[in-house]
Order: C-alpha cells, then structure tokens, then sequence
C-alpha cells in the first residue's frame, strides 16, 4: 500500500486528561487472523485492529484462499482454508509487517507448494535467517536474497524439530509453533527470555493443545485449528504513547479501559510505577484466555524518578522503549537501556533514530550499540523529526513534543497508521492545550 507522506505539527500541552478504549492488539489481531483464515469454519473479531500491519496478514490469508469481510458493524469475518492453502504464482505482500512475514512462512513451510513473500524497503532489510534455520531443519527449502526478503518457500510435510531461539522473538516461536502445528511429532521451542504468548493462548483458543513449561512450548502435531469468535483487547503497545504522556504532566489524570494486560506485555506498568507513576487496574477479566482490564494514571507532584532497564525486561519492552526514551529527558534522574540490540533491527534502526531525533529537540543522548542513556532533568525544544518511515518513533516523538517549548514537526506522519491510525485523532482528544 502506497500512502503519501505526510507531516503533522505538534503543540504542546499543559496535561493529559480524560478516557479511551483502543483499537484491537496488533499481536493478537495477526494471530487470530491469520489462525482464524486457516482454521474449519467461520470467525468473528470485533475490535480487529486497524493498522495497515494488519491488514497485510489478512489480504496475503486471502491471497491463499480464505475469505474476509468487514461487517458493517465493524466486525471482521473469516472464512478459514480447513488447514490446506490454495498456493498463487503471486507474491505474498506484507508490507511494513515483520509479524506477518516470519509468522506466516511458518504456516506456509509444511503445506505443499512454492510460494513468495515479498515486503516494502524496511522490511526487505530486517533479518530473515532466524526463521530460515529453525524451518530448514524442520525439512523446508527457504531462500533467501543474503539473509532478507524476498523469501521464496518450498513447503511440503516437515519433521518435528526442539529448538531453542538464539534472540527472543515471539515471531520466530510463533513461526515453529504453526509449522509444528501441521508436523507429525512434537515441536518444542525453547526460549532464554519468556516472550509474549499471544500465539500460544489463540492456539488454545481454536483448540489446539500446546505444552508449556517455564523456558519452553511444545506442540504434538498435526492438529485443527476450529473457527472462534472474540472480541480483540486493546493495544498496550499502543496504549504506551497515551500513558508516557500522561506520565509527564502533573496534574494528568487517564482512564483507559478493554485494554490488553497479558503479563508477558504488561512489563511497561512496572516500569511507570518504578518512575513514580501512580498505576491503578480498576477492573480485570478473561477473555478468550487473554486478561483485559481497566488501566488509571495519574502523576504524583514529585514527577517521574529515573530507571534503567535491562536484561529480560529490554526483550519484553522492546515496542515501548522508544517512547520510554524520549520522555527520558522529562525524568529527574533519566533514562538507562541496554541489552536492546534488537532495536536496530526493527522497522528502522531505532536506537539511531531516537538518538537523532532527542538531538535534535535540543537533548544530551548517549547512544550505545544496545541502549541509550537519557539523562534526566532537560529541556527540550520543538524541532523537526524525521521518523523514517517508523510508525514507533512518529509516535514517540509525537509525545516528547507535548512538553518541548515550541512546535514540533513530525515528518514521516503517516506512518502511525501501520499499527494505530487513529492515534493523532486520539492524541488531540486527551492532550490539554
Ligand atoms: C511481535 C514480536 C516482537 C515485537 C513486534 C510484534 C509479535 O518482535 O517487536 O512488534 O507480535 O510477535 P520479535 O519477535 O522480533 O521480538
């Protein structure tokens, strides 16, 4: 999809005040998608995300077969394949989505046939190799254009494989766990750092029976997947933006509530009450098997504190820490990440860009091949921000703008939409000027 680029001026604001309810998980909603288009029968989402990300899972299920409508009343319907795929000549499009591309290769790598999937600039440059290894291993032919998209599959009937991720990646898991799914034998993935289960609960959801210990998930193949109905939690990632704002104004008070808590997500609300925020859960229920709840924050006079975070918690924040940076400066003692390598290797090289772009509102940044120290107590000024085509860092920065004197312009707007078009609407509503 081809959308024109876009700039958007950012005023400052005097607070963040009011309630919200966000657009679907964009975890969830790839996994309930891309599960539900190739399960028996027929699914319904409602609060499917909107992100462009999002939609590249469902047009490349389509592609292959299954059939999907929107209803009118915003509910998203899938017809799922029954567990065989119709393969196409045609190359699989994933756009901008990273989730898409190494989770489906694993669904694709045990059915018969060839097939293509291809991605826009950013993420023709991500790493493909970590799906590659693990799926040849398991018996499929996977090439790859030196360790990137395009990728080109040859799929047929794989052998259990027990593997352990050499990088945490919920993508990579999830991609053995659907290659698992349709494998005679028992796949088991090992992990250093427990990532987020989404796959592992949808896998569940539509009946399939998965095996977990604390380091590890396996799956005894091959099983169906039947068709479920649920409603999609609201996006924590996206919630982050919402909630760093509010953490920098004294007087902010936000509810926001149907929002997605699975605690292999919810690492940010440790990390915001470690700062000094006042986080409240005043409501918490299942569903679906993904815990979902009501989120308040409110900011103490003292302000936020200082942090750093590492190890374990860089891997399960790795979407929050942008934004965590950039309000880094608005802390009293500042901002400390390290063992976040992966950062550079997502949509953009993400350490790069929050460095560049903190500088140019006029902060002291230090950036290291795994993390950046903020120090806190700055000032920033409003500035141009070139998001490089990163939906995560014309968000961040978006907020870091709130409290810089001056207007900010972020260059590269549009790019929000691949995980959460409604978020300058939503950021106008809440934001006090
Ligand atoms: C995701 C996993 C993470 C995350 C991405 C979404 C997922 O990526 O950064 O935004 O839905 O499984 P990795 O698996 O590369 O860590």
């Amino acid at each position: 999809m081809q959308i024109a680029t876009q700039e958007r001026i950012i005023r400052p604001a005097k607070n963040i005040l009011g309630s919200l309810r966000l657009p679907g998980d964009k975890s969830i909603s790839h996994r309930y998608g891309m599960m539900a288009a190739f399960a028996e029968g027929t699914s319904r989402f409602s609060n499917f995300s909107t992100g462009a990300d999002c939609a590249s899972t469902l047009a490349c299920m389509e592609a292959l077969g299954a059939r999907v409508s929107r209803q009118e009343d915003g509910v998203i319907e899938i017809i799922g394949v029954g567990g065989r795929v119709t393969p196409t000549e045609n190359a699989l499009d994933c756009g901008n989505s990273g989730s898409t591309m190494r989770m489906i290769s694993g669904l694709l790598a045990a059915q018969e046939g060839r097939f293509t999937l291809t991605g826009d600039a950013s993420l023709s440059r991500r790493p493909m190799e970590r799906i590659r290894k693990p799926l040849e291993a398991m018996g499929a032919r996977l090439t790859l254009a030196e360790g990137h998209a395009p990728i080109l599959i040859k799929g047929g009937p794989l052998r259990a494989i027990d593997y352990t991720t050499p990088v945490p990646s919920a993508q990579v898991k999830t991609c053995l766990l659907l290659a698992g799914l349709q494998t005679a034998g028992t796949t088991t993935v090992r992990e250093r750092v427990r990532t987020r289960d989404h796959s592992e609960l949808a896998l569940r959801a539509f009946g399939a029976t998965v095996e977990r210990t604390l380091d590890s998930v396996s799956i005894a193949g091959p099983q169906t997947l039947r068709a479920i109905e649920a409603v999609v939690p609201g996006d924590l990632s996206s919630a982050a933006f919402f909630l760093c704002a509010a953490a920098i104004f004294e007087g902010s008070s936000l509810v926001i509530d149907g929002l997605g808590l699975n605690p292999t997500r919810a690492a940010l609300l440790d990390v915001l009450t470690a700062l000094g925020a006042h986080i409240a859960v005043l409501e918490l229920e299942e569903k679906s098997s993904e815990l979902v709840g009501t989120v308040q924050i409110t900011l103490p006079p003292e302000g936020l504190r200082s942090t750093e975070i590492s190890g374990a918690l860089s891997a399960q924040l790795i979407d929050e820490l942008p934004v965590l940076a950039a309000i880094g400066p608005y802390t009293s003692g500042g901002i400390r990440i390290r063992d976040a390598k992966e950062l550079r290797v997502k949509e953009s090289d993400r350490i790069a860009l929050v460095a560049r772009n903190l500088r140019a509102m006029g902060a002291e940044v230090e950036e290291f091949e795994d993390g950046l120290d903020v120090p806190g107590g700055q000032k920033l000024h409003g500035a141009t921000i070139d998001a490089g085509g990163d939906h995560r860092i014309a968000m961040a920065f978006s907020i870091a703008a709130l409290r810089a004197e001056g207007e900010t312009l972020i260059q590269g707007a549009e790019s929000a939409a691949i995980s959460f078009p409604e978020f300058f609407d939503l950021l106008d509503r809440v934001a006090d000027r």
